[in-house]
């Protein structure tokens, strides 16, 4: 039997992610993992209002989604525990700037560029509906087929309830080649 917890948010872990954009003209970061993907081609982006990043990305319509691996967790991790109301990020990270003038992280190994297509507001929240401009991936994540390979790459997730950090981990089977016992 099932208990019911309430309305407590448990589709956890999620993917851990950076998000890059320019506040007048300097870059800024913002640590997120309320992030999601819509059809094949839309992901989603969920930001309180009263962050400093969003102002920026009003303004150009764009963002930056720089994916967390263990390599660079810890000046993520600080990300998400300053704000640029107060201080400012924009010297923390090298980064180089994408077709769409995104600012993406040098450490990351996979970064994404977006371009915003609509902002679904819900009590506090901008949530970006985003299209994907440009996927900036480095040679050695690369399977032979030149896509993300997720053997080499493990992404690093995060869940609410303990506020901990995980990796993605083994392969446990073949999606559609699954036999049931
Ligand atoms: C692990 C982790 C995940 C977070 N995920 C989100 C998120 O999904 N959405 C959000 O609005 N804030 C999230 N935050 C909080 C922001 O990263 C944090 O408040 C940050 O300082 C805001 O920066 P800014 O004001 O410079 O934009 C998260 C923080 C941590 C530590």
């Amino acid at each position: 039997m099932k208990k019911n917890i309430g309305t407590a948010l448990s589709l956890y872990p999620t993917p851990t992610v950076v998000i890059g954009s320019m506040v007048e003209g300097k870059p800024t970061w913002t640590l997120v993992a309320h992030i999601g993907i819509m059809g094949h081609d839309h992901v989603t982006v969920s930001l309180a209002q009263l962050h400093y990043i969003n102002q920026g990305i009003k303004a150009s319509n764009t963002l930056s989604i720089n994916v967390v691996d263990e390599s660079w967790l810890a000046a993520a991790d600080r990300m998400g525990c300053i704000s640029g109301n107060s201080v400012d990020k924009s010297e923390m990270f090298d980064y180089c700037v994408g077709e769409k003038g995104t600012p993406m992280i040098n450490d990351a190994k996979l970064s994404i560029e977006c371009e915003v297509e609509a902002n679904h507001e819900t009590k506090g929240f901008d949530n970006f509906i985003c299209t994907i401009a440009g996927t900036y991936a480095e040679e050695g994540i690369l399977n032979d087929q030149g896509k993300v390979d997720y053997h080499k790459f493990k992404p690093v997730l995060f869940e609410m309830p303990t506020y901990e950090y995980f990796k993605t981990g083994d392969v446990i089977g073949n999606c559609m080649r699954m036999e049931v016992k």
